[in-house]
């Protein structure tokens, strides 16, 4: 089965090298336009998203976002936020007080801002352009808010390079689909199959050749790495243990 739209979704790469041309403020309000189309939560819509399209606070962000290089090239960079501070005004408004002490108030906040950050691809990739999702906005959180200026109840999610690309991209095969769909009740049963077979196909990609992540006595294990040593590697390791404090001292209080 195939149309437009799973023809776009299914050619989507992450895209790391742009041109410098900038993006016009038009186009750049079509993508976030369409991203406020996504369904939300409640249609509470909690979420904001900055658009940085300075070099210096670019490279002031890609300094924070472990120095990534794209985050300089790319001529715009957003910043999808968590964010109930507008709601503290709409209870303002009303004369209410907003209880937002809870995991589930974050959770909804951050869920809201994923979805919108995903459209938001999905709209610059029917556009011609590239996108990468940036994780890494998520290392210095404190820093990210001074910088963009985010008050109480706005957290920074993920970031977003994005611009027209540079050259080509590989699609990276997923798992297969037995790894992930389960009809009706959750079942394992698939995986070590799933999983091998998916060893041997991204191998095959070349993908992890010369980008082993390094662990402790096992960097001799070289000639087999693929997803599966990569995947394991990268999954053993303490990753960003500061950021519940930096969320509480956002304001949200995570209950
Ligand atoms: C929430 C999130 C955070 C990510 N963070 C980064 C990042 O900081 N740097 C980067 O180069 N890629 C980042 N990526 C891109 C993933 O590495 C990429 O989506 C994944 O390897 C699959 O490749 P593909 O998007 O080309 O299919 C991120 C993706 C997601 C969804």
């Amino acid at each position: 089965m195939n149309n437009p739209t799973l023809d776009l979704i299914m050619s989507h790469s992450s895209i790391r090298q742009f041109k410098s041309d900038p993006l016009p403020v038009t186009l750049v309000e079509t993508i976030i336009s369409a991203a406020q189309q996504a369904s939300s939560s409640s249609n509470l819509q909690t979420y904001s998203v900055i658009a940085t399209t300075d070099d210096e606070s670019r490279g002031k962000l890609a300094d924070l976002c472990s120095n990534q290089k794209h985050i300089r090239t790319a001529p715009l960079f957003l910043t999808w936020c968590a964010d109930l501070a507008r709601l503290q005004h709409v209870c303002q408004m009303g004369n209410y007080i907003q209880n937002a002490e809870y995991l589930e108030n974050f959770l909804i906040a951050a869920v809201d801002a994923s979805i919108a950050a995903q459209t938001a691809a999905l709209a610059a990739e029917s556009l011609g352009l590239g996108i990468c999702f940036i994780g890494s906005i998520r290392n210095n959180p404190r820093e990210v808010i001074n910088l963009l200026g985010l008050p109480p109840l706005v957290f920074p999610i993920t970031g977003m390079t994005i611009g027209w690309p540079k050259g080509e991209s590989k699609i990276r095969p997923r798992l297969p689909l037995q790894a992930i769909l389960h009809w009706e009740k959750y079942d394992p049963s698939p995986y070590e199959k799933a999983l091998v077979e998916y060893d041997q196909t991204m191998q095959q990609t070349g993908i992890y050749k010369n980008r082993q992540v390094p662990t402790p006595n096992r960097d001799g294990d070289m000639e087999n790495y693929g997803w599966l040593e990569h995947t394991a590697r990268r999954v053993s390791q303490v990753v960003r243990p500061g950021l519940r404090k930096e969320i509480e001292n956002q304001g949200f209080a995570l209950k």
